[in-house]
């Protein structure tokens, strides 16, 4: 197998884009890709900074690293959910990545703000700690950047992951669902606008890309991480992409394509908001999803940025 660019020996190849490259190019070509996704979906313009998600994953690290390379300006974001062992090794993976290459990281940690964890919370709202964590996610990834005032929130989600959840939506005929799946939401009233460059990138090659930039990653799964429905998504669309190289693909970007036919969006249709009682965040209800489910576990919501610590690290030389 030769590069498809430079001809020498290849150490990896692509078979869904029928090519082959060597280390300098794989790199290359995976970073073009990201580059197209942004400006295909006109996520973010260079002269804006962004803050990215950190999950101190392969994903949100090789995604750190690309968009740093390419030239973005991208302030990172680690939410310490307190899960015994797992969230201090993420957490120190993410923190020693920022600190090497002199990047912000904000965190937020629900251990040193209330001495507990997400599972805690879980019990507390008899509900599973996966969709306990996604409202405190997307609630924390909002408000920091609304604070802060970055101009969108990236996070890791790769192609594997965008197809697994594009294949839920369909066989559960999720309009709804179906109707928000984009690597672009736009911002609205209380939510940040929400980008995902890595949609055209398979689980793989982000993780090659790791080993080649030399990024240290946690490779373990979260702990708490029951669903495992997107896992048996992700199996069958591994067997349909081994024997049909490039289903993923056709199966997400055809949907992409397609989407905004199907389901065309009016910018005056939304709920009617009011701000929250508590926490002043918008909702369509008295009080926001977040502030009643930290009630529900006995919490203070206003509580949790306290420990909100944007880090200037310092430049490694
Ligand atoms: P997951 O749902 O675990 O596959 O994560 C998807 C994306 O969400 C990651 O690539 C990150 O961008 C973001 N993310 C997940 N966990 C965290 C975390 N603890 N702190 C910050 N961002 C996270
Ligand atoms: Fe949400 Fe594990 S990352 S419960
Ligand atoms: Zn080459
Ligand atoms: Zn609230």
């Amino acid at each position: 197998m030769r590069c498809k660019k430079c001809k020498q020996t290849a150490c990896f190849q692509i078979r869904r884009h029928n090519a082959a490259f060597c280390e300098e190019h794989f790199v290359e070509h995976l970073q073009n890709q990201v580059v197209r996704a942004i400006k295909k979906f006109k996520m973010f313009p260079r002269s804006e900074k962004i803050l990215l998600a950190v999950s101190g994953g392969k994903d949100s690290l090789a995604l750190w690293d690309m968009l740093v390379d390419i030239g973005y300006s991208v302030d990172g974001l680690y939410i310490d959910l307190g899960i015994p062992d797992y969230s201090d090794v993420s957490g120190q993976k993410t923190r020693n990545f920022a600190e090497a290459r002199g990047l912000v990281l904000h965190e937020v940690s629900l251990s040193r703000a209330y001495g507990v964890d997400i599972g805690h919370i879980a019990r507390k709202n008899k509900k599973p700690p996966c969709s306990v964590c996604g409202v405190l996610k997307r609630y924390v990834m909002n408000t920091v950047a609304e604070r802060h005032g970055y101009f969108a929130v990236a996070t890791g989600h790769n192609l594997d992951d965008e197809a697994a959840v594009l294949m839920g939506n369909v066989l559960n005929w999720q309009t709804e669902y179906l109707q928000r799946q984009s690597p672009l939401l736009e911002a609205k009233p209380g939510m940040a606008r929400k980008v995902k460059p890595l949609f055209r990138l398979a689980e793989r090659e982000t993780a090659a890309y790791c080993v080649l930039r030399g990024i240290d990653y946690i490779m373990h799964e979260c702990p708490m991480s029951e669903d495992a429905t997107s896992f048996t998504y992700k199996e069958v669309l591994n067997r349909l992409e081994s024997e049909s190289p490039g289903s993923k693909d056709h199966f997400l970007l055809g949907f992409l394509r397609t989407a905004p036919q199907l389901f065309p969006q009016d910018p005056d249709d939304g709920p009617d908001l009011q701000a929250c009682t508590r926490c002043g965040q918008l909702t369509t209800t008295g009080e926001c999803g977040f502030c009643r489910q930290m009630a529900r576990a006995g919490l203070d919501s206003l509580a949790l940025f306290h420990s909100d610590t944007p880090q200037e690290r310092d430049q490694h030389n």
